[in-house]
């Protein structure tokens, strides 16, 4: 049984799926034979069964000996070496975990307030780090490591400092490669043919979210339960290319937005994760969707107007968690005063699932917005590594849809010269 599915009943679709099932027969081999484009950064494709045993089970051991050490675990890296462990961490253990460990994150944005706010934070606490970067020049990741080198030094000495920080990076050169080696750090790899966002499945994301407490062998699980599911480039067996077709029906009715849509408050930082893998992914040749999010039903009560009758722009992709991690009843009130004894005895995931379809109905039938629905099915380890083998796939196909090398970013080196050369670097 699949543990992701595609529902299209409410996405008023113009053209038949299957009508392009020809031509995603052919890009598909062209993922699967290294032949199209960007096919130098594929190596994600096969890793459900090509990743390296032996640095998984070293990855667990380290990640053992860190929770042992630290209570609060500060990641420091940005895009690709940071948004999948957050998210994974946010969506497995929800936004308030009782884990012994805390996840800290840096080296993810210059605001002397934010960093200067962590550094005070963590101060007093039992601290490891891990550094993740696989140019290992990155400015913001760079400086931040810096700033975390030096604290950790002064804090714990040289010495007990170099069993607190572990380096993920590229197998052999870069800064951070050159930095680990001299000072004898636990180190990573970073596989060179895995591009940033695609790489939450790596030591990237792995490590941190084993030293978060989660389980990485379930998380591998639900990755090769995908790569199994989504073999075939049958468009009525595959969701994920069928979602990557649908993208493209939908942009070619006149929607250039896509909105992704979760009901719950910790699948937040997915839909930051998903953002950067379609918008870093898409956004190139003056095309693509512009990827948003919102996270309802907090955010009917911003964007809800502007989904129910602002411009025709968009769509939405509802991603939907059929069992939720925790749940509890609605109890009666002999008083009533609040008059919301109506709900009483109903399940919390009950009413929000009834927000969901009263929703959908309003943007579709009234609103005249396009609904694609996702479900997966909980928000498990498993359904994690699950969930990003399938975007992976469908970003792979919606891209070469689109004759776009999926696998670059070369835009974002424009702001980089900028800044660069405004810091007299
Ligand atoms: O997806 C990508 O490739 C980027 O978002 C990178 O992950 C991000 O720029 C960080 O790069 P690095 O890991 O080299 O520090």
């Amino acid at each position: 049984m699949t543990m992701m599915k595609l529902d299209t009943k409410h996405a008023f679709l113009k053209e038949d799926i299957a009508s392009y099932q020809e031509k995603v027969n052919v890009l598909h081999e062209q993922l699967m034979n290294k032949t199209g484009k960007g096919n130098d950064f594929v190596g994600w494709v096969e890793w459900p069964n090509a990743y390296d045993k032996e640095e998984f089970a070293r990855m667990k051991e380290v990640a053992a000996s860190m929770r042992e050490k630290c209570d609060v675990f500060v990641v420091c890296g940005i895009g690709g070496s940071y948004l999948g462990a957050r998210a994974a961490v946010e969506m497995v253990n929800g936004l308030y975990s009782k884990d012994k460990v805390e996840m800290v994150f840096l080296g993810n944005t210059f605001s002397s307030t934010y960093i200067k706010q962590v550094l005070d934070y963590i101060a007093d606490k039992e601290v490891c780090v891990n550094v993740i970067s696989k140019s290992g020049t990155t400015t913001e990741t760079a400086l931040a490591f810096r700033l975390l080198k030096q604290f950790m030094e002064e804090k714990y000495g040289k010495e007990e400092a170099r069993n607190r920080i572990v380096a993920t990076t590229d197998k052999e050169k870069g800064t951070l490669k050159t930095i680990a080696d001299k000072e004898g750090y636990e180190t990573f790899v970073i596989p060179n043919d895995i591009g940033g966002r695609f790489s939450v499945i790596t030591p990237v994301g792995l490590f941190p979210i084993a030293v978060a407490g989660i389980d990485i062998d379930a998380l591998m699980s639900g990755v090769k339960k995908a790569y199994d599911d989504l073999s075939s480039p049958d468009l009525s067996k595959n969701d994920a290319y069928a979602y990557a077709v649908c993208r493209r029906i939908l942009e070619n009715q006149g929607k250039n937005v896509e909105m992704l849509v979760t009901y719950e408050m910790q699948m937040t930082m997915v839909a930051e994760w998903w953002k950067q893998l379609l918008g870093e992914s898409e956004g190139k040749e003056e095309k693509g969707n512009l990827p948003t999010s919102a996270n309802f039903s907090t955010d009917l009560h911003s964007l809800g107007q502007f989904v129910q009758e602002g411009k025709k722009v968009l769509y939405e992709t509802l991603l939907l968690i059929n069992k939720p991690a925790l749940d509890m009843t609605f109890p009666h009130d002999e008083e009533n005063l609040d008059g919301m004894n109506y709900l009483s005895g109903k399940s919390l995931d009950w009413v929000n699932k009834m927000a969901c379809q009263g929703t959908l109905e309003a943007h579709e039938e009234t609103g005249g917005v396009p609904n694609l629905i996702l479900t997966l099915e909980d928000m498990s380890a498993e359904s994690f590594g699950y969930m990003c083998y399938f975007f992976f796939r469908a970003c792979a196909m919606t891209c070469y849809l689109l004759d776009i090398n999926p696998f670059n970013q070369p835009g974002v080196e424009v702001y980089k010269k900028n800044m660069f050369r405004l810091l007299g670097k």
